[in-house]
């Protein structure tokens, strides 16, 4: 049996592409780091890293950074990126963000996670692994999407919920790291106290050249949590309710034109000092 079946965190992320959905978030992934003085002598982690959204603006400023991500191929398109780039100042390999077994305590200045941790299985491990590699007197960033919140992202993950049978007895839901009060538990179990944990809603803009409809095939066709909620539906005979919901979605949180597409997402930016 591989890995691969027997992780089905690592397998949600594999089964798509999530590449196609990372090149329509670069501008807002560069716009966080921004405001981060990162820079040269910083050792950053980015946990959860994609393709590098935010790990390639942390390099380009000078850091050393490593990005960490479960999923094979995304970390394979990280270092095509790093490379292309001609960035050796940024490492990626593979690994859990909730079981950080190989990277030494305190070893970094900065660890970033943008809707990445959130997805690991296992909250408080993750909480802990990231203070524990953190140095005394650097930060943590987490983006999170938040339940219950109506902007694209977290009504998508909403929508599709519905679709898809209920998760395994014991299943803690990823979007449970966008509540303040789950945040304060997790880090508070970490040994990170409530005023050294501030936590603020932000926004990521997706950007895409095409209309709405075309960026909904996006997430239908590469974003793993929406193809299993297409594949149940199938299975359900439920996909033309599915298409037809997230189509109106889309559409209502479109700010750009109909050959275009701009939309905002909120999510709760998380600061931790350690
Ligand atoms: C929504 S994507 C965000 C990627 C990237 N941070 C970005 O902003 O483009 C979620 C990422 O978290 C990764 N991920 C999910 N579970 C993980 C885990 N347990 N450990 C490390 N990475 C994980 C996925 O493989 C995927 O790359």
């Amino acid at each position: 049996m591989t890995d691969t079946i027997i992780n089905p965190n690592r397998a949600l992320w594999e089964k798509g592409d999530f590449t196609r959905l990372a090149a329509t978030m670069r501008d807002s992934g560069d716009a966080l780091i921004a405001t981060l003085d990162v820079g040269p002598g910083m050792d950053v982690l980015d946990l959860g890293c994609g393709d590098g959204t935010t790990a390639l603006p942390s390099a380009r400023r000078g850091a050393r950074v490593l990005g960490v991500d479960i999923a094979s191929n995304l970390v394979a398109a990280g270092i095509r990126r790093a490379r292309e780039a001609g960035l050796d100042n940024l490492h990626f390999q593979q690994g859990d963000a909730s079981s950080l077994d190989d990277l030494s305590d305190g070893r970094f200045d900065l660890v970033v996670s943008m809707f990445g941790a959130m997805f690991a299985p296992r909250p408080f491990d993750t909480a802990r692994e990231m203070v524990r590699v953190t140095r005394s007197g650097g930060r943590i960033v987490m983006g999170n999407w938040i339940p219950g919140d109506p902007t694209l992202v977290a009504r998508i993950l909403q929508i599709c919920a519905a679709y898809t049978p209920p998760p395994p007895e014991g299943f803690v839901s990823p979007i449970s790291w966008g509540l303040e009060d789950q945040v304060n538990e997790r880090f508070g179990a970490a040994g990170i106290g409530r005023e050294n944990i501030a936590c603020e809603r932000a926004t990521y803009t997706f950007r895409y050249a095409g209309p709405s409809s075309a960026f909904l095939s996006v997430f239908r066709d590469y974003y793993g949590p929406t193809m299993n909620a297409f594949d149940a539906a199938d299975k359900d005979g439920r996909r033309d309710d599915l298409q037809a919901e997230l189509e109106k979605l889309f559409a209502s949180e479109n700010r750009g034109g109909a050959d275009s597409t701009e939309i905002p997402a909120t999510y709760l930016k998380v600061t931790v000092r350690v």
